[in-house]
This record gives C-alpha cells, structure tokens and sequence, in this order.
C-alpha cells in the first residue's frame, strides 16, 4: 500500500496542542506551527482501522495489556534494533515524561547530582528541578555541522560524584544518533564511577541512511544492568495522545524499586486505545514506517536546499535522526528575543526558541518537519518573504 503523506488533514478542529492555541502560545491565529514533536500526518491504516473497530465497540471500561502488547514489543526490539529483550523486563507506563519523574523519585535522593547534556529536551531539567535534585551540564560539542560529546568534561563532571545521567539518543533537539563507540565511552565511564542510565530513546525508529540506533543497554551485560530505557511507539507512529510507553528494566532490583514505586503513585490502568494500538503498530506498522522515514528525508533536503539556496544565514544542522530540524541563526546576527520576534510576529511560523534546550542553546531555533511538504514549502516561504522586511526596519 502506499501511503499520501502529501495529504492535509485539519487539525485545528481536534484541539491538538500543536495547532489548537495558537493565539495563546503565539499570540496570533495566523502562526503557522512547527514546535511540537509531533506529525500532521494519518497513522498507518491498520492502526486507524483498530482504533475505529475498537471504538465502535462503545463500551470503555477498564482494560489490561494483553500478552500480544508485550510479545509485540519484545519482537519490535529484536527485529528493528538487534536488541533480544525478556518479557519480564518491560514495565508498562503512561508517558516518557512521567517516567522520568517517577524513576528520578524512585533511584535518587533529594540534592543527588542528575546529568544532562545540553542542548537538550527540557522536561529532562525539568524534571530534575521539579523533583529538587542537582543538574549537572556535560554541553555537546558543536563543530558548526554536527554535534558530538565532550568526554573530558563528562569524566570530570562524573569524578565529582554523579547518581543519574539522562542520555537522550536519537538526540532532541539536534538530532544526533550516538554511535556504538559513543554508547561504549559513556557506558563504560558510567560503569568506573557507578552512575545509573536514563537512556530516553523515544525516537528510536527515526533514523535516517548511513545511521543505525543502537540501545545503550544492548552494548554489554554491565551496561545493561545499570541502563533503564525509556520508548514509546507515540513518535514513530504518531499515537502520543494515547500516551502509551513502557520501560525496559533488566536489572531485577531496579525494576523492583520502580514498580513498587509505581503502585505507591497508584498506577495501575492503562489507556484502552493504547493498548490495542501499540501490538498493531508494531506487528503491522513497519511498511509505513519505511514509507514515512524516505519522506521525511525529502523534507530534510527541501529544507537543507531551499535555506543554502534562498537563505544561507541560516543553516539545519542535518538530523541523523528525529523529524526535528535545529536551525543554526547566529548569522541572522540576532538575539534570542529578537529570534522569537522575527519568526512569530514577522514570519509567522511557531517554531520552539533555542534557548529552552539549555544555554547552549541560544542562537538557534527549533522546526519540526513531520508534515507535508506543502507545509514546509509555505513555512519556508513566509521566512524568506519577512527576511528584507525585517532587516530593514531592525525592530
Ligand atoms: C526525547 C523525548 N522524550 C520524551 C518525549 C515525550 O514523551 P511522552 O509524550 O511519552 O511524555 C519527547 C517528546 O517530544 C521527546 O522528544
């Protein structure tokens, strides 16, 4: 079957977060948006096709995760990452995000040093803030193409006593998918100075050619033990509304630790629709996946050729994976605020500001490209088009 990701759909009707409340995040309707991570495209029909079956149902009570969920997660991990993964292993939950709290709640104390690796996702300091824990920076480097990790400072930042690192591979927001000799560095200087892994690896199955995902927790046995991994099919497949994840655990200690944490928090039921689509992505997802990936690809070289050729002040660092862009403006020789002010009242396109992923951050903006090409061409276009304008009145 091939699939129209050329295809518009209104997401304005079905208060999407993306679309739904533009005048209240960007102050103006006519903002075009970008800045969540999310697709404007249609699930894969078989996904579409469960959900509806379901639904017409009519009946909504409680529901369980059945052994297909499980199965299908297990065989996902094996086919599509070389990862063989035990049942048991897997605790269910609902969202990355919470995840990350409850997990942070579960393994770490009050005032433990948390490491982060800016610029990155910002629930991920967030979160550590939330939960009155200390936030460690170990900043990526940036070489003005791509993005690598500073192993000196990593070393330096773990010798002073480090409980915790979150790991986000693939990379948001600059889209980075860590090698194996990267994974092996971090995992073994997680190992020497005895630092657990939050490894969020949401975006897992958005890689582009020439990169490959590798779990952090499939590099070795003694990796693995200390490795929590967070996934979900919500990127992958467009479902994040039915805010269905789960974790892997291997270590029986630490998936201990977490599930009793868990029915402390009272987590114990699960979204029905989730249930049912999760097992149906993964068993029947794989040919629309193939299809979405060469697209977003197309979207990558549109947008990589339409700013060399029409406005090289700005650069996309080329994701290795992730549909998100990283837009590199510090030639646009602008501050942060004035960056904001130029893409939203001038451009009007709703993109995420830099900033919010760390200090490190500043100078660049934030694009999701996961929408059809139509949508980018006109987002592109409104940037080029308020470019002179902009310059010439200088705010
Ligand atoms: C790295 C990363 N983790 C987690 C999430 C959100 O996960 P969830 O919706 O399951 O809380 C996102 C969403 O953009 C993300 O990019």
């Amino acid at each position: 079957m091939k699939y129209d990701f050329d295809k518009i759909i209104d997401r304005k009707i079905n208060n999407s977060e993306q679309w739904g409340f533009l005048t209240e995040y960007f102050g103006s309707e006519k903002v075009l948006p970008f800045w969540v991570a999310d697709m404007d495209f249609e699930v894969a029909k078989p996904i579409k096709d469960i959900l509806v079956k379901r639904a017409k149902n009519g009946v909504f009570g409680y529901g369980r995760r059945s052994d297909c969920f499980f199965e299908s997660i297990v065989n996902w991990m094996r086919k599509r990452h070389n990862w063989n993964i035990l049942r048991e292993w897997i605790v269910g939950t609902n969202g990355i995000v919470p995840s990350l709290n409850f997990i942070i709640q579960s393994l770490t104390e009050i005032g433990d040093s948390i490491l982060i690796q800016p610029p990155v996702y910002h629930p991920f300091s967030n979160s550590i803030k939330l939960n009155n824990r200390n936030i460690l920076y170990n900043d990526l480097l940036f070489d003005g193409q791509k993005y690598s990790i500073d192993f000196e400072d990593l070393e330096l930042q773990f010798s002073q006593g480090v409980k915790m690192m979150f790991l986000c591979n693939p990379h948001n927001p600059t889209g980075s998918v860590w090698s194996r000799q990267d994974l092996e560095t971090i995992g073994k200087l997680c190992c020497k100075y005895d630092v657990l892994i939050i490894s969020d690896e949401i975006h897992q199955d958005i890689v582009y050619l020439g990169h490959n995902h590798i779990p952090i927790a499939s590099i070795s046995e003694e990796i693995r033990r200390r490795t929590i991994t967070c996934c979900a099919p919500s990127k992958t497949f467009n479902i994040a509304g039915l805010v269905t994840s789960y974790l892997i655990i291997p270590d029986d200690i630490l998936r201990e630790t977490i599930q009793n944490h868990l029915k402390q928090l009272g987590f114990s039921t699960w979204n029905i629709f989730g249930n049912f689509a999760l097992p149906v992505a993964y068993n029947q997802g794989a040919e629309w996946l193939e299809q979405l990936l060469q697209y977003l690809e197309e979207n990558i070289e549109f947008i990589n050729n339409f700013l060399r050729e029409k406005i090289p002040e700005i650069k996309l660092v080329k994701p290795q994976g992730t549909y998100i862009g990283w837009l590199d403006c510090r030639n646009l020789k602008m501050t942060d605020s004035e960056l904001e002010k130029f893409f939203t009242e001038y451009a009007k396109v709703g993109l995420l500001t830099g900033r919010k992923f760390g200090i490190n951050g500043s100078g660049f903006m934030r694009i999701v490209f996961a929408c059809p090409k139509s949508k980018i061409e006109e987002g592109l276009t409104r940037i080029l088009n308020s470019y002179d304008k902009f310059n010439k009145s200088k705010l």
